[in-house]
């Protein structure tokens, strides 16, 4: 169920630059899944929308929740300064996961291997899969994509899947993207999941041909329930709720099939 709680921040810190750490104590942990986002309301009551954050971690009491992410405005800063202790306003869980039973059993046999791919500041969701899937007994593969050297949370992945790096400077790992450290490490895979930029899911979705993809849309968002219509993609199936070719990202998904929209 949906609910806009308060909750009570347990930690924060700056885990690279303009990137921070925040732990939340909250009831929502208990139902929050990889792949899934929460709204973070501002003190600001001229935005009165919240801002989406996906679901980076649930810690194993399922008591609080972590949310990595990058000062972009005015609202992620005002994030960035919140300390133990502190009370946030929060709307949960909100979105369609991954489906881990179904990425478990993709392969056909007891064995599926699952490629995750995340880009810039779509790796944090992307670590809560790895643990999910990693924990369900699925072979992971990571491949997280940076900027430079100056990566984060790469040490978390290495323990919960084979990991491998690309920088678009070469400053570590190969150099370019994540799909040119995909090709260079010749990694064979039953299905890909991925988060990070429109371009870099585009041509995800084209690489991935044959194989099942399933892609994670972070565009922009306005209410978060389903109810504006602002953030909307195209299907190839008809909606039965709308009756048109389109799906709301922040309750059909943000995770879709990629054969399933056009992006
Ligand atoms: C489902 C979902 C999950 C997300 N998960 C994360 C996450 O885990 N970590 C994280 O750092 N960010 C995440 N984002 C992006 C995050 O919501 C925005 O960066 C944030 O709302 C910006 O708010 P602001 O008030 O700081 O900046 P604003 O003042 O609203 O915007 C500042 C700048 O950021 C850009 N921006 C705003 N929203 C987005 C967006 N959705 N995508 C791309 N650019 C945007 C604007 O164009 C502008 O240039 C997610 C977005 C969605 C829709
Ligand atoms: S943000 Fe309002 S319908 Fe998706």
């Amino acid at each position: 169920m949906k609910a806009k709680v308060t909750g009570k921040v347990i930690s924060q810190s700056c885990i690279a630059p303009g990137i921070y750490d925040l732990r939340i104590e909250t009831a929502l942990a208990s139902e929050a899944h990889a792949g899934q986002f929460v709204g973070v309301f501002t003190k600001d009551s001229s935005a009165l929308l919240p801002r989406p954050i996906s679901i980076c971690g649930v810690s194993d009491d399922k008591r609080s929740i972590r949310l990595v992410y990058r000062v972009a405005g005015k609202g992620t800063d005002e994030f960035s300064r919140l300390e133990e202790g502190d009370e946030a306003s929060i709307l949960g869980v909100l979105g369609n996961g991954y489906d881990i039973e179904k990425l478990a059993g993709i392969s056909g046999s007891d064995s599926s291997k699952v490629l995750l791919l995340g880009g810039g500041i779509g790796i944090p969701p992307m670590l809560e899969l790895a643990k999910e899937l990693h924990a369900a007994g699925v072979k992971v593969i990571s491949v997280m994509g940076y900027r430079d050297d100056r990566t984060f949370l790469l040490d978390e992945f290495t323990s919960v899947s084979e990991t491998y790096v690309a920088t678009e400077d070469g400053s570590l790992g190969t150099k370019g993207n994540v799909l040119d450290a995909v090709r260079e490490n010749r990694i064979e895979f039953d299905a890909v999941c991925a988060c990070g930029p429109l371009p870099m899911l585009r041509a995800i979705k084209e690489f991935a041909g044959e194989k099942p993809a399933f892609i994670s849309l972070e565009e922009r968002m306005a209410c978060g329930v389903g109810a504006c219509l602002g953030c909307v993609v195209k299907t190839k199936e008809v909606d039965h709720h709308s009756h048109v070719n389109n799906a709301r990202i922040c309750t059909d998904g943000p995770v879709f099939e990629a054969s399933e929209v056009e992006i």
